[in-house]
C-alpha cells in the first residue's frame, strides 16, 4: 500500500495502528463522483459556488430529519438540525458558544483525545471521571459534581461519545444514560453527545440516544459523515432544541461564512437522497465487522494473557490494557523501531499518567495483513518486555 501521501502523520511504509480513518478501499469514490456529476449538470450548480444558507443545505437537512424520525422515532423538525463542517466544527462551536475560559467541563477518563485538545484551546478546565464497560461511573460523576458544587461551581457541559467510544470502543447502556440525564437536570449542565459511530454497528440495536431519552432537553447531539462516507467532505450535523440551533445559526461563524461547506453538502445531499448512503452503510458494516473479527482473533492468539482488550460491537477502536510492569511510552519507542505506531493511552486522559498502561488500536484503516502483522509485532514486544 502506498502511504506516502496519507495525511495525519502516517509514515510511509509503516504500520499505523493508530489511524482512525476509513480505509481507502472503503471510500465510495464512484458514488461520490456520480453525485458530483449529477449536481454539476443540475440547474442549481452556480448556487453551489456561492455562500450558502446559514443553517446548511436544506435538502440535506430534510433528508437527515426524515431519516432520524423514521429510524429512531426522534420528534424533530428542520428547526432542530443544522449542517456543520464535521463533528470537530460542532465541538469547537459549542465550546465557543456555551463556555468562557476557565469554565469547567466533565469528560470521560479516557476520552477522545482531539476533543480534549479543543477544550484546552478554549482554556477550559477539565474534570475526567472514570468509566467501566458501561461508560461513566455514576457514583464518581456525582461525587465530582458535589465537589464542584462545594466550591460554587458547576460544569457547563458533559462531553460523551455514547456509542463505540473513542478510544475504548464501549457503548453506554440505557440505564446509565438515564442516570446521567437525571444528574444533568439536578446540577444544570448540558450533555454534548458526539455520536459519530452510531451507524457503524455490527449487531443489535443501540440504546436510545441521550437526545431521545431527554426529549431533546439540554442535549446537543452531533453526527458526521466522516466515518461512513469520507472525512474529506467535512460534513456533519448538529441536533438540539430549536432556540439553541437558532442561536448557533445566528452566530458570526455562520452569518459571515454562509453555512457549512455548501459545495460538499450538496454532494452529500445528492448521494444520500439517491439511496446510495444506506446501501453503502450496509456494506460498510460488513467490512468493518470482518476487520474487527480479525483484529480480535489476532489479539487472542498473539497477545500474552496479561493483556486485556475490549470487544467493541461497532466503531473503529479496541482499547488494550498492559501489564502494570510495562509503560506504554517504552512500548511505543520499541514499536517505532519495528515501524509500528499506535495511540498511547496517555493522550486520552486529563492527567497523562492515568494512561501509562493503556493503548488504542484502530481496525478501520489498515489492510488485513498489516493489521495482523502489527498486532503480532506488538505481542512479541509485550512478551519480551513483561518477562
Ligand atoms: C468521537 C469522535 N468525534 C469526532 C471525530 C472527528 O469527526 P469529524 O471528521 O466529523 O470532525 C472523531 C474522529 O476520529 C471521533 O472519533
Amino acid at each position: 500500500m502506498n502511504l506516502e501521501s496519507a495525511p495525519q502523520g502516517v509514515v510511509a511504509g509503516s504500520i499505523p495502528l493508530f489511524a482512525g480513518h476509513p480505509a481507502r478501499d472503503l471510500l465510495p469514490l464512484d458514488g461520490i463522483q456520480g453525485a458530483i456529476d449529477a449536481i454539476w449538470r443540475g440547474e442549481g450548480a452556480t448556487r453551489l459556488f456561492n455562500y450558502g444558507d446559514e443553517q446548511g443545505n436544506p435538502e440535506l437537512i430534510e433528508f437527515l430529519v426524515k431519516r432520524l424520525r423514521r429510524g429512531e422515532g426522534l420528534e424533530i423538525g428542520p428547526e432542530n438540525l443544522m449542517i456543520i463542517g464535521g463533528s470537530t466544527w460542532g465541538v469547537d462551536m459549542i465550546s465557543d458558544q456555551l463556555t468562557q475560559a476557565g469554565d469547567v467541563l466533565l469528560v470521560d477518563a479516557p476520552s477522545y483525545r482531539d476533543a480534549l485538545h479543543i477544550f484546552h484551546d478554549h482554556r477550559l478546565e477539565l474534570r475526567d471521571v472514570p468509566i467501566d464497560e458501561g461508560g461513566i461511573l455514576i457514583a464518581e460523576m456525582e461525587r465530582t459534581l458535589r465537589e464542584l458544587e462545594a466550591g460554587r461551581r458547576a460544569p457547563k457541559f458533559y462531553y460523551v461519545v455514547p456509542n463505540f467510544q473513542n478510544p475504548s470502543g464501549i457503548t453506554m447502556p440505557k440505564d446509565r444514560r438515564r442516570a446521567v440525564i437525571e444528574l444533568s437536570r439536578r446540577y444544570g449542565f448540558v450533555i454534548v453527545e458526539d455520536d459519530v459511530y452510531c451507524d457503524i454497528r455490527f449487531g443489535d440495536r443501540l440504546p436510545p440516544s441521550f437526545y431521545a431519552l431527554a426529549g431533546g432537553e439540554n442535549v446537543l447531539r452531533i453526527g458526521s459523515f466522516s466515518k461512513t462516507l469520507a472525512p474529506g467532505l467535512r460534513i456533519g450535523w448538529l441536533i438540539g432544541a430549536a432556540d439553541r440551533i437558532a442561536a448557533f445559526v445566528g452566530s458570526g461563524l455562520l452569518t459571515m461564512g454562509g453555512g457549512a461547506n455548501p459545495f460538499t453538502a450538496a454532494i452529500v445531499a445528492q448521494y444520500c437522497r439517491s439511496g446510495a448512503w444506506e446501501a453503502h452503510l450496509r456494506w460498510l458494516r460488513e467490512q468493518y465487522r470482518a476487520r474487527r473479527d480479525i483484529a480480535l482473533a489476532a489479539l487472542e492468539s498473539l497477545m500474552p494473557a496479561s493483556v486485556t482488550c475490549t470487544r467493541p460491537r461497532g466503531g473503529y477502536f479496541i482499547w488494550l490494557g498492559l501489564p502494570s510492569s510495562l509503560r506504554v511510552d517504552d512500548l511505543a519507542a520499541a514499536a517505532r523501531e519495528r515501524n509500528v505506531y499506535f495511540a498511547p493511552g496517555t493522550g486520552f486522559f486529563v492527567d497523562p499518567a492515568d494512561g501509562l498502561h493503556h493503548l488504542r488500536l484502530s481496525f478501520s484503516f489498515l489492510p488485513l495483513e498489516d493489521l495482523r502483522a502489527g498486532i503480532e509485532i506488538l505481542g512479541d514486544l509485550i512478551r519480551q518486555r513483561s518477562r
